[in-house]
């Protein structure tokens, strides 16, 4: 499908539908400013219509109507955007996916749709509509014999040519966040069968093939032994799948503000380990590299959206599987750092590959540190399957991570990293244990990483919830990967 950006009114459009976004008002459909200059053109007939079928406008509302030759376009999709004064970038994003949603529900080709969300920010509405359109239109169709017919063009229709180019500067940027996001849900709903630690490895190599800004260093499991990164290697014994350390650097064209080391768990499969998980709890562990995902998802587009840092894109990955190599509930391993961990859980493996990745970005020297996990179930009895929790050292560096994520759309809340937990894993035989007790879970998990981060700013989200939706969230994630995070980091990085 391609988007483009026209100036038009939208009345002469003469493609098979014509897409208007109309505000819920308290009295009458008609007398909201907005649809009533639509009413105007369409000659009454959407008032009529609107008033038969109870249409308010309600947020997400949808309605089809014939145009009668009123517009040029066979079709015409009103779409609820709620009150005017509570339309957010959010409102827009979902009403996008709704209409894209009920568009693909019949065989259109051409669609025009006037740019939702008069009022607000031009370029900011344009990005909110793409990424809404995008991530609604997406389908992971790998296995999927039967394909989907396509619309074919999407015209985003800009009424006050002045606009036009901040809708077009919004609609390149967005192409890019989309893209970016796309790219970690086609690799997280890849089973583990087709995604082990390699495939990531290739995936880095690739992206820094085709971009010069980017380098890459591949460690394997020599190197490791060599660097001492037990944390990795102790969870990988158990695989067939050798584990890697991958570490990718993008170097901005102009000298760089800033040093940002982005780290990511790449477990390809989470079966628990010895600590064996049941069933129902393994059947979504292909999710468990996500982290891993978001740093390759931003890496994918970075060249393209050239922040003015230096980044560092870092992620451990393996395959945490049992067997009689596996490593022991019990045994005691050495992290890069020297520190030594009591492995009382296999399955709480994403810490200590976490633990060398951590070591590692530290070493780099870089002015903050963020990492990204599906770490814990904890996290997602805390704040459900939506919202992602945060955990920092530095309140400067969890506000600023907050803030891009609110303007991301994405879901984060601060949780503490609570001194006097640091007690629950606190080693008996060793320097510290890998679980705490059985409360606050993602609590002490946060407590664990930060063992590895000296006094580097550092902030730990854990995506645990939102990386994969077992059910569909809104229009535009369904019911599978969701690419969670990868936009926040992206607006992180462009507000240097
Ligand atoms: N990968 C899981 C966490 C997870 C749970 C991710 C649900 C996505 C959805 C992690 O490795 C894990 O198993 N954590 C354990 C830790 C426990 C053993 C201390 C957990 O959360 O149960
Ligand atoms: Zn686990
Ligand atoms: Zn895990």
């Amino acid at each position: 499908m391609e988007i483009r950006i026209k100036k038009s009114d939208g009345v002469s459009e003469t493609g098979d539908v014509f897409v208007v976004g109309v505000y819920q008002d308290k009295t009458t459909f008609a007398s909201s400013t907005f649809s009533k200059k639509m009413d105007d053109f369409l000659g009454g007939l959407l008032t009529q219509i609107a008033k038969e079928e109870s249409f308010r406008g309600k947020a997400n509302q949808v309605l089809w109507a014939r145009s009668n030759d009123a517009v040029r376009s066979k079709r015409v999709l009103l779409i609820g955007l709620g009150k005017k004064d509570e339309c957010t970038l959010e409102t827009i994003r979902q009403a996008s996916a709704t209409a894209l949603c009920a568009i693909k529900q019949t065989t259109t080709k051409s669609v025009a749709c006037l740019l939702f969300g008069d009022g607000l920010d031009v370029r900011e509405r344009a990005h909110a509509m793409i990424e809404g359109i995008r991530l609604a239109d997406y389908g992971f169709g790998r296995y999927k014999k039967e394909k989907k017919a396509h619309i074919k063009t999407f015209d985003l229709l800009v009424e006050d040519g002045r606009d036009l180019l901040a809708a077009k500067k919004g609609m390149e940027l967005a192409e890019q966040f989309v893209k970016g996001t796309l790219f970690v849900r086609d690799l997280v709903n890849t089973p583990g069968l087709h995604m082990a630690p390699q495939h990531l490895v290739d995936e880095a190599k690739l992206i820094a093939k085709n971009n010069k800004e980017i380098k890459v260093k591949v460690f394997d499991e020599e190197k490791l032994k060599k660097m001492g990164a037990g944390g990795i290697l102790c969870v990988s014994q158990g695989s067939d799948h050798p584990s890697f350390l991958v570490h990718m650097t993008y170097t901005p064209a102009t000298k760089a503000k800033k040093r940002i080391a982005l780290v990511g768990k790449g477990v390809t499969f989470d079966s628990g380990g010895l600590s064996l998980k049941p069933a129902d709890y393994m059947m979504t562990m292909k999710c468990d590299m996500a982290g891993a995902a978001d740093v390759l998802g931003v890496f994918a587009v970075i060249a393209k959206i050239a922040p003015k840092v230096e980044v560092h894109g870092i992620f451990a990955t393996v395959e945490n599987m049992p067997s009689s190599k596996a490593i022991r509930p019990g045994d005691v391993i050495e992290i890069m750092n020297k520190k030594t961990v009591e492995v009382l859980n296999t399955d709480a493996e994403g810490r200590l590959i976490l633990a060398d990745a951590l070591v590692y970005a530290t070493r780099q020297k870089p002015d903050a540190i963020i990492d990204l996990a599906t770490l814990t179930g904890a996290c997602v009895v805390a704040l459900g399957e939506e919202i992602s929790g945060v955990m920092s050292n530095t309140p400067a560096l969890a506000n600023a991570i907050l803030t891009a994520a609110a303007s991301a759309g994405e879901k984060m809340w601060e949780l503490p990293l609570e001194k006097n937990y640091r007690k629950l894993i606190q080693g008996d035989i060793g320097d510290i244990k890998n679980i705490g007790g059985r409360y606050g879970g993602a609590l002490t998990a946060g407590l664990f990483l930060q063992e590895f981060v000296d006094k580097t700013p550092w902030a730990h989200l854990d995506i645990a919830g939102p990386a994969f939706a077992e059910r569909d969230i809104n229009a535009y994630e369904r019911k599978g990967a969701t690419g969670h995070g990868v936009r926040t980091l992206l607006k992180y990085l462009l507000s240097f």
